[in-house]
C-alpha cells in the first residue's frame, strides 16, 4: 500500500512509520524535511519518500495523496506547554485547520485514498474523577473538549467523499516518550512520586498496542467509526507511579505538588493533574483487538528494561 502520514515524525507517528514501512510506501508529510530524514534509520528510508508541506494552507504537496491508498493524520502542536493565549490557538488550528487542510487535499485528489485514519484524544470527554467514559459519551466542554470535538467535525467531513474514516481518541501513550520520558528521570534518581493528588485517573495504552490498533484499521476496511485508543484497565496515577517504582526498583515517595506543575505548565497542567477513566468498549467489541499489553506493569516494565 502507499499511505501518507502527517504527524509522522513525532513520539507516535515514528513508530507507526517503522511497522508500516517495512513492507508499505509511506509519504512522510513534514514541516521539517532535515528533521524527518534523520528521524528514520537508513535502512527504511527506501520505503520513504519525504514531502514538505504547509499544514494550514493547501500547495503542490497536495498532489502526492492523489493515488494513495490512505492517510494517517496524527499532526498536532505539543499539549505539554505552557498554554498562552497565542499558544492555545496553535493547539487548536494544528488539529482543526490542519486536519480541514488533509481533507480538503483528500476530497481534491483524482484518485481519492480510501482511508482516513486520524487522531483524536480522550481529552475529548473533560476530566472526572467519578466517571466513566465509553465511546459513546458526551463531549466535555473545558478547552481540551471543544479542540478535539472542533478536530474530529473536521475529520468527519471527508465522508461526503466516500472515505472510509476511523478516529481513535488517544489515550496517554505509555513507550520509549512522551509522558513516560518526562517522569523516568525522577525515578531514576530516587525523586519519584505522583504529580498532583495521586487520587486522578490514568487512562493509558502502550506504544505497540496504538501501532497495532491503527494497523488493524488500515488492513479491515469494515472498520470504521471512532474508538478509544486506551487499555481495558485504567488506573489511579498513584497506582501507576507505584508500579513505575516497582519495575524500576525505586521508590515512589515525592509527590510533585500541583502547584509546581502549574507553574511549569499553566492550563497544560490539567491533562495530568486531573485525568479521566476511559474504556475501549467498542473498540474491543467492533475491532476485536487483543491488547498485548492488558496490566500497566507489564507495560512498564517492556519499556523500562
Ligand atoms: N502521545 C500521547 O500520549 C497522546 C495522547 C493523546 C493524543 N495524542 C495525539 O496524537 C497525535 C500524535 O501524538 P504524538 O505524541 O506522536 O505527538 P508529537 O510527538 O508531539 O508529534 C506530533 C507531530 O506533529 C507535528 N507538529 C508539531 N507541532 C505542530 C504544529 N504546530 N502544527 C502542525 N504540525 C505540528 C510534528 O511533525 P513535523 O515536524 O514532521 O511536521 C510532530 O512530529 C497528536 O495529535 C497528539 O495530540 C497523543
Amino acid at each position: 500500500m502507499k499511505i501518507a502520514i502527517t504527524g509522522a515524525t513525532g513520539f507516535v507517528g515514528k513508530k507507526l512509520v517503522q511497522k508500516l514501512g517495512v513492507d508499505n510506501q509511506i509519504i512522510v508529510l513534514t514541516r521539517n524535511l532535515d528533521k524527518a530524514k534523520s528521524t528514520f534509520p537508513t535502512t527504511l528510508q527506501s520505503n520513504l519518500e519525504f514531502v514538505q508541506y504547509t499544514p494550514k494552507a493547501l500547495g503542490d504537496w497536495q498532489n502526492k495523496l492523489d493515488g494513495c491508498d490512505g492517510v494517517v493524520n496524527l499532526a498536532g502542536a505539543p499539549i505539554a506547554q505552557r498554554w498562552t493565549p497565542s499558544y492555545k490557538k496553535e493547539i487548536l488550528d494544528s488539529r482543526e485547520l490542519g486536519t480541514q487542510i488533509i481533507v480538503t487535499a483528500i476530497k481534491n485528489c483524482n484518485h481519492r485514498p480510501k482511508f482516513l485514519i486520524n487522531a483524536s484524544a480522550i481529552g475529548f470527554y473533560g476530566t472526572s474523577e467519578t466517571a466513566t467514559y465509553t465511546e459513546i459519551s458526551p463531549p466535555g466542554d473545558d478547552f481540551l473538549g471543544q479542540v478535539c470535538q472542533k478536530w474530529e467535525k473536521e475529520a468527519h467531513k471527508v465522508q461526503e467523499a466516500g472515505v472510509r474514516l476511523v478516529i481513535f481518541r488517544l489515550g496517554i501513550v505509555l513507550g520509549d516518550g512522551g509522558a513516560l520520558a518526562k517522569m523516568i528521570p525522577s525515578f531514576k534518581v530516587f525523586a519519584g512520586g505522583p504529580i498532583g493528588e495521586g487520587n486522578q485517573w490514568f487512562s493509558w495504552i502502550h506504544i505497540d498496542d496504538l501501532v497495532n490498533l491503527m494497523v488493524s484499521a488500515i488492513a479491515d476496511s469494515n472498520i470504521q467509526g471512532t474508538f478509544n485508543a486506551t487499555a481495558p484497565y485504567p488506573i489511579k496515577m498513584s497506582e501507576l507511579c507505584d508500579k513505575l517504582g516497582d519495575v524500576m526498583n525505586r521508590p515512589s515517595w515525592l509527590p510533585v505538588p500541583s502547584f509546581a506543575l502549574e507553574l511549569l505548565l499553566g492550563d497544560g497542567a490539567k491533562v495530568v493533574l486531573e485525568g479521566q477513566k476511559v474504556l475501549p468498549e467498542k473498540t474491543i467489541k467492533e475491532i476485536k483487538y487483543n491488547f498485548q499489553y492488558s496490566d500497566v506493569k507489564s507495560a512498564l516494565q517492556e519499556i523500562v528494561d
